[in-house]
């Protein structure tokens, strides 16, 4: 099957992860957005999120903006939703760095109906979870958690108040009542958001009934998921979560639709490895309690795990590289040693935050949380990275958790209970480089083993493959 037998009648087809996150969600919505997609969306979040998607050969990271936005010169409409919120210092970071690439974002639609993210949100939330260590929840330090918190507690600001003025300073009077150390900064603060909410105002709209209208105008349209089903404040391991809902239903009604409107609902899975940033329960982490308590120590980022390993690699531009294949990292990867096979992966598949550096926690596929996550946000898989550990000499797949009490094959959110289980698994061997096929009968056999087992148990069905980072590097089953 293709990817047009697949994309036949769908009018609304949504990303989203269901795992911790950083699964991909950029480089589908791209390809989605370019080959397919009259209309981009994201509905949740904000530049919490970072997507990577690879343009023309290069990298690009999104932190704000829908990915569609690169196809603005097309036409394509890009919508950031009721259900976000805005950093506006951000967002024309983002803005103008897409301005020096020469692209265009004629096409924008900003919600009237986001957040907007203060400064002192940052603040606080830097103060307050200032370190994951010290039982804090390792946030992204962007503010989230505050936002969304005013937003629940109703005295939050929106896009759409920045657009009246008297009221803006009432409404920054008011906020600032929760946030007494930031008083003094009430000027600055009012001045600097009349000056960047002057740049954003060509954007500004009532996108949720801009949204309605292309629904009706047959319009194809795409939610771009951020975060991950185990990450969402409803579904999540909570209180090591994110503050909003980015689960399909989130992200739903983070752009004004329905969950049930949507046709084509693609859970994004890392396979056969996966990766969480930041505290909380990891059943399947390589390395266990260690690996958490060394990826949230400072000085353990890309360059220095590279140093430390005494595998070779050069700065270029800012970016590093180094060879993901090198024998001693091959040779970590297949590592008796948990911790260290961790690592080995983590640096084969490059998985270090790309909003903050932070090197990622390393596990092994979790069946189970995947199974859980078809309750949530249906059975259509997409699987990623598989790739990235190509020189393993054989892999695991996490099919149940056993404590005390016996085997549990269902998930449960608690972070208590995640921490007492031990996880259980199926081991598959090794496959070959998988980064140039196309077909999914051509997969090697193992893999497709562990995918046949993957479905069954979870009752999930995987419809794509993802075999390297460029959008063509896609098996569509
Ligand atoms: P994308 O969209 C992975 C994690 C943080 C932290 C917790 C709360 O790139 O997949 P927050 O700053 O949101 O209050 O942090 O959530 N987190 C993510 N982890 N990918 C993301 O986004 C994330 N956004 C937030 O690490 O544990
Ligand atoms: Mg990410």
């Amino acid at each position: 099957m293709g990817l047009d037998d697949l994309l036949k009648n769908v009018q609304i087809a949504a990303i989203v992860c269901n795992q911790l996150g950083d699964t991909g969600k950029g480089k589908f919505s791209y390809y989605f957005a370019s080959h397919w997609a009259n209309v981009t969306a994201r509905g949740t979040g904000g530049n919490n999120a970072g997507h990577t998607v690879i343009v023309n050969g290069k990298e690009k990271i999104f932190h704000l903006l829908p990915t569609g936005i690169v196809n603005d010169s097309k036409g394509q409409v890009t919508i950031m939703g009721n259900g976000m919120v805005i950093d506006l210092a951000a967002l024309l970071n983002e803005l103008k760095e897409l301005e020096q690439e020469g692209k265009s974002y004629n096409n924008l639609m900003i919600s009237k109906d986001a957040h907007v993210i203060m400064p002192y949100h940052v603040f606080y939330d830097r103060k307050k979870d200032q370190s994951q260590k010290a039982g804090g929840i390792g946030t992204t330090g962007r503010g989230i958690g505050p936002a969304y918190s005013d937003k629940i507690a109703r005295r939050g600001i929106t896009i759409g108040d920045l657009f009246n003025v008297d009221g803006l300073a009432k409404k920054v009077d008011r906020s600032l009542e929760y946030y007494p150390d930031s008083k003094k900064d009430r000027d600055e603060i009012i001045s600097s958001l009349t000056l960047q909410s002057n740049k954003i105002k060509p954007f500004f709209r009532n996108t949720v009934s801009e949204m309605h209208r292309f629904v009706r105008e047959g319009k194809k349209i795409l939610l771009e998921g951020a975060q991950g089903l185990l990450l969402s404040i409803e579904h999540g391991t909570y209180p090591y979560v994110t503050s909003s809902d980015c689960s399909l239903n989130g992200t739903a009604s983070g752009v004004g639709l329905s969950a049930k409107m949507i046709d084509l609902p693609l859970g994004i899975i890392k396979f056969p490895f996966m990766t969480r940033v930041g505290a909380g329960a990891f059943p399947s982490e390589l390395g266990g309690n260690a690996s958490e308590i060394y990826c949230a120590e400072e000085g353990h980022g890309k360059l220095d795990e590279l140093k430390k390993y005494c595998i070779p690699s050069v700065v270029e531009n800012g970016k590093i590289i180094y060879d993901k294949r090198h024998r001693k990292i091959i040779n970590m990867m297949n590592s008796r040693d948990e911790f260290i096979q961790g690592v080995g992966i983590r640096l084969a598949a490059g998985e270090y935050g790309a909003t903050t550096g932070r090197p990622r926690r390393v596990g092994w596929i979790d069946a189970v949380a995947a199974k859980y996550a078809v309750g949530i946000n249906g059975p259509l898989f997409v699987l990623t990275k598989v790739d990235a550990v190509d020189s393993l000499d054989e892999f695991k797949v996490c099919y149940g958790y056993s404590n005390k009490e016996g085997l549990h094959q269902n998930f449960s959110k608690d972070d208590g209970f995640l921490r007492t289980v031990s996880p259980q698994y199926n081991n598959y061997g090794a496959y070959f480089d998988v980064s140039s096929i196309r077909d999914y009968i051509k997969l090697p056999r193992s893999l497709k083993g562990a995918i046949y087992d993957f479905e069954n148990f979870t009752g999930g069905r995987v419809v794509i493959v993802s075999v390297g980072a460029d959008r063509e590097e896609t098996i569509v089953r």
